[in-house]
């Protein structure tokens, strides 16, 4: 799992961390929560602390909710050795089963990054990861692309799943695939809807960081900085939303 400060993972993370940051210190501003305003944030499906450890490094508490002790564990070490383990709670539950293990409506921002795609019922899901919002909260929400998928199928030689993955409901390639929903900026957006927010920005992320070869990367010298600032460059244009791996989406109720 990646970590923003490294830079190979950097390319999975570096646009979702910086809309994130700036939105939690934006949020930070207003909160009025006591201690230079620390915020109280959930990461819902915050396995073993890509974001939950970072966000905590810039003051913040966060609870983070995993249905994996394994991911709990490895969290409760790298807060540990980040010198953020006061600040970041680690408890086994599910999106479904959310306020059984949290309180509802008792978080200025929640991060639901990379799991809506994996629950059983995403726009269930949603709705608790929402409820779980005080009035004024922000969500985060990062989740796995359609078009980027049909993409990859297909330049991969895969021409028959990238159709396949067009016309199923779900935006599956075949029975092998791995991930049981994809989604489009559209029905993103629609969920947030009917879960009561309102949608504020949306990025493409990891529109070519998928597709360029590991070795264009890693041997040309400055290269990796270019592809991140390509991706930084490309994520706010609703053109590559169609085709980026995963969708960002920024949201708060209206
Ligand atoms: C791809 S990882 C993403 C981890 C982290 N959010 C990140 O961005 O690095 C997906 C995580 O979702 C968790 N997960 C899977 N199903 C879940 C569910 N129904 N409710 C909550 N978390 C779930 C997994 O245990 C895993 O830690």
């Amino acid at each position: 799992m990646s970590d923003p400060q490294r830079p190979r993972a950097s390319l999975r993370t570096a646009v979702v961390w910086d809309v994130l940051k700036d939105a939690l210190d934006r949020r930070g501003k207003t909160a009025g929560n006591g201690a230079a305003g620390a915020l109280d944030v959930l990461d819902t499906g915050g396995g073993t602390g890509n974001f939950a450890v970072p966000v905590a490094r810039l003051g913040h508490r966060v609870t983070v909710v995993d249905p994996s002790p394994n991911a709990l564990f490895a969290l409760e070490r790298r807060a540990a050795e980040a010198g953020v383990a006061e600040r970041v709670r680690g408890v086994q539950g599910d999106v479904h089963g959310l306020f059984d293990v949290v309180e509802r409506g008792g978080y200025d921002a929640v991060l639901c990054h990379g799991v809506l795609e994996y629950v059983e019922d995403p726009a269930a899901g949603l709705r608790n990861v929402v409820d779980a919002l005080r009035p004024a909260g922000t969500l985060s929400l990062l989740a796995a692309g359609l078009g980027g998928a049909v993409l990859a199928r297909a330049l991969a030689g895969h021409f028959t799943e990238a159709r396949q993955a067009l016309t199923d409901p779900a935006g599956r390639w075949g029975e092998g695939d791995p991930v049981p929903h994809r989604f489009t900026a559209e029905t993103l957006s629609e969920l947030i809807g009917e879960a009561g927010l309102e949608v504020g920005a949306i990025h493409g992320v990891r529109v070519f960081a998928d597709l360029v070869p590991g070795v264009l990367v890693d041997t040309e010298p400055g290269a990796m900085e270019a592809l991140l600032r390509l991706e930084a460059a490309v994520a706010e244009l609703p053109a590559f939303h169609s085709v980026a791996t995963q969708l960002h989406v920024l949201a708060e109720r209206g």
